[in-house]
């Protein structure tokens, strides 16, 4: 069976994009694999570009939160905190001695993000061999990512063929499965959703700051009685992938037989998301005010992969003479 990997950048709470797009099918990934699966909170990663601790801090958590909230079985995965396994610096550092200084240098996301940020430091360079050393050091079969993450995958597979070559059979290349395709959730313009195009809808939010952000959402100036082409409209495109067919279906005939105005489908859309995450929402505002209860599954997580961990790190060390 197939070990199943991935890492989650934890720059904020997870938004509407990110739960549907990527958590949600992660979780049913995992509960269906008979085998132990692998998510940790890339937090060494988010140093590249947060200096701040408590932020830090505070997204660590409410990740975790999102995640456990959303129904991941902690007794089937193994669930934590990227830097409360230092193993993985340290294969991330063996990793950068068998992969070629210049594949590194075209790294689209590299070149993206110092075209974007002030603070271009060395650690955003060496970035896919610390995501290399994620995945390499768990013996992962499939990693469920984005299309922005392919190229990175690309690499770890990469260096791990290179590894092999060079000193034994050693790592396990890993598969990328791509997510994101199935459930292209758009934003609050209608472009991707994502945070930074302060588009997002963040269902965690107390129920009138999440009004306001579906409030926003982006309609054409059609006036209350015009009939409305649900499939040019953001509100119903948002509304059809969240709630039930027959739901969507009744809201489809309302647009295109007119007298439904803008107003009335966000409130519906509201009432949709507020009555189909009510559970979810409810338990991520127990986690946020119960920390030890996530620091203890996030430290029982670091336990049980650090036991995985040095297993292939030893391995490792072996082939290397250490
Ligand atoms: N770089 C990934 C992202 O930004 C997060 C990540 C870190 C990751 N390590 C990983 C994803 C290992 C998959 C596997 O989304």
């Amino acid at each position: 069976m197939a070990k199943i990997l991935t890492g989650v950048q934890s720059t904020g709470t997870p938004h509407l994009g990110n739960l549907l797009g990527a958590i949600v099918p992660s979780i049913e990934m995992a509960n269906k694999s008979s085998e132990e699966s692998y998510f940790f909170i890339a937090n060494l990663h988010s140093l590249t570009q947060i200096k701040n601790p408590e932020i830090l801090e505070k997204n660590t958590f409410s990740t975790a939160a999102a995640w456990l909230s959303f129904g991941l079985d902690t007794n089937k995965s193994c669930f934590f905190r990227q830097s409360d396994v230092s193993e993985v610096t340290e294969l991330a550092w063996y990793l950068s001695c068998f992969f070629p200084y210049q594949r590194l240098t075209l790294a689209h996301s590299f070149k993206d993000k110092s075209d974007n940020l002030k603070d271009i430091n060395a650690g955003l360079f060496s970035y896919p061999m610390l995501m290399a050393a994620d995945i390499l050091l768990y013996d992962a079969n499939i990693v469920p990512v984005g299309k922005d993450q392919l190229q990175h995958l690309e690499m770890t597979r990469d260096v791990a063929s290179r590894f092999n070559n060079l000193m034994g059979d050693t790592l396990v290349i890993p598969e990328p499965k791509l997510q994101e395709d199935s459930q292209y959730i758009i934003g609050t313009n209608g472009e991707k959703m994502s945070k930074s195009k302060n588009n997002t809808i963040d269902i965690f939010l107390s129920d009138q700051e999440l009004k306001k952000q579906i409030m926003r959402i982006q309609t054409q100036s059609l006036s209350v009685e015009d009939k409305k082409d649900p499939k040019e409209c953001n509100v119903f495109k948002i509304y059809s992938i969240i709630a039930a067919p027959d739901k969507t279906e009744k809201l489809k005939k309302s647009y295109i037989s007119g007298g439904l105005g803008y107003g009335e489908a966000k409130e519906i859309l509201f009432n949709e998301i507020i009555e189909k995450f009510q559970k979810e929402r409810d338990l991520y505002n127990s986690l946020n005010t119960n920390i030890d209860k996530v620091e203890s599954v996030l430290s029982d997580g670091a336990k049980k992969a650090r036991e995985q961990a040095q297993i292939v790190l030893k391995r490792v060390r072996s082939k290397i003479g250490f």
